[in-house]
């Protein structure tokens, strides 16, 4: 049974004792314990094997004290799962042997099941789920995003590829997307079916379109990887960076919880998306290495902007980074329990 469930009623929007938080990318290269293990086994190895997956995933759960585990895995494990040849190089991210430019590519990528594809994922989570007591949150990446390192074939900064593809090649782009949203919408099912208590939608990279591109060539294949995982009633969070412009939008999928990059206020945010929603977010993760009393002011200002509204879940804006110091997200831990959210 869950000790503290904080998490899952700030999803639900309902009321919490104190403000429930834990990180995006909160395990990872800033602690010792995973750089040991990165020692021995890498990113894909530590995936495929549950136990060492596991522990992984406990560990900042434990040296944080967090509201919540996020499984530990990647956004290229079910694609990997699939037979694509994708390595996640050091300090580069995901690199695909063979980008996707035609249509046969799109045309042969295989049906997707998670017992046959990624039986370690399913398997971590039943090992998680014994031991945890705080909700275990399970993630995928959205088909934009997943779309965007397959056919650019590595990480990108004009996005030069996958838009000239989405504009010139609709159909096959179409057929894209919809091979995509049928593995998300499935894995997240057995995500959940497995054990997961709540789920991540990261569609990290769709800030790059503009609001009429978004609506066009993206969001109709999201509604029905929403509609799936709402059909199990657990809770959805939907995420992207730099998406300021596309919240009402993205809020039309009606996810629970909708995670906010920093450069929007969550305040503003909120009045953007309206009353409906849980709001994750969202301090500047840069802000994590200001002086502890800018780090204080900052963290306060983003609890001061939720307003004591319930279904705030704290996060950063954006992923924990590998220079970040244990003690200084401890810290932030710390400040975020300590804020009194009833009224009084
Ligand atoms: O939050 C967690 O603790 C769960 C772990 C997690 C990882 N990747 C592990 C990882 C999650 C949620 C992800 C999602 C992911 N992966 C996203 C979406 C989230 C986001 O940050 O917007 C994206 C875009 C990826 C693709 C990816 N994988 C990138 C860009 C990188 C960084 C490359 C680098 O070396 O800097 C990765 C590698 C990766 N995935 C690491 C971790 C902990 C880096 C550490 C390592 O190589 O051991």
């Amino acid at each position: 049974m869950l000790k503290n469930d904080r998490f899952l009623r700030a999803c639900r929007r309902q009321a919490v004792d104190r403000t429930p938080v834990w990180f995006m990318r909160q395990a990872g290269r800033y602690q010792p314990e995973y750089r040991q293990i990165r020692e021995k086994y890498t990113l894909m190895e530590i995936c495929e094997h549950p136990d060492v997956c596991a522990e992984v995933t406990l560990l900042p759960v434990r040296q944080l004290g967090v509201d919540a585990a996020i499984l530990f895995s990647d956004i290229m494990t079910p694609l990997r799962g699939m037979g694509l040849k994708v390595d996640i190089v050091e300090n580069v991210g995901p690199v695909f042997e063979e980008p996707i430019v035609r249509e046969e590519q799109v045309s042969a990528l295989p049906p997707f099941d998670a017992e046959e594809a990624v039986p370690y994922v399913l398997e971590t989570i039943r090992i998680l789920v014994r031991e945890l007591d705080v909700p275990l949150i399970g993630f995928a990446g959205a088909p934009f995003t997943l779309a965007s390192y397959m056919v650019e074939g590595r990480p990108t900064r004009d996005y030069r590829k996958v838009k000239t593809f989405m504009y010139s090649e609709p159909r096959v782009w179409g057929q894209l997307m919809e091979k995509l949203a049928a593995m998300v919408a499935r894995y997240l099912v057995q995500q959940v079916e497995a054990g997961c208590q709540a789920v991540q939608v990261f569609d990290s990279w769709v800030g790059n379109l503009t609001r009429a591109d978004y609506e066009t060539y993206v969001r109709p294949y999201m509604y029905p990887i929403i509609e799936a995982v709402r059909a199990t009633g657990a809770p959805v969070i939907h995420f992207g960076v730099n998406t300021g412009h596309l919240l009402a939008s993205m809020a039309d999928l009606r996810p629970d919880v909708m995670g906010v990059d920093w450069r929007t206020d969550l305040d503003e945010a909120w009045r953007i998306i309206g009353p409906d929603f849980a709001v994750q977010g969202n301090l500047d993760p840069v802000a994590v290495f200001a002086p502890p009393e800018v780090l204080e002011a900052k963290v306060t200002d983003v609890l001061r902007r939720a307003g004591r509204r319930p279904g705030h879940i704290f996060n950063l804006g954006h992923g924990v980074m590998p220079q970040m110091s244990v003690s200084a997200l401890q810290r932030v831990v710390e400040l975020v329990h300590a804020y009194e959210v009833r009224e009084v």
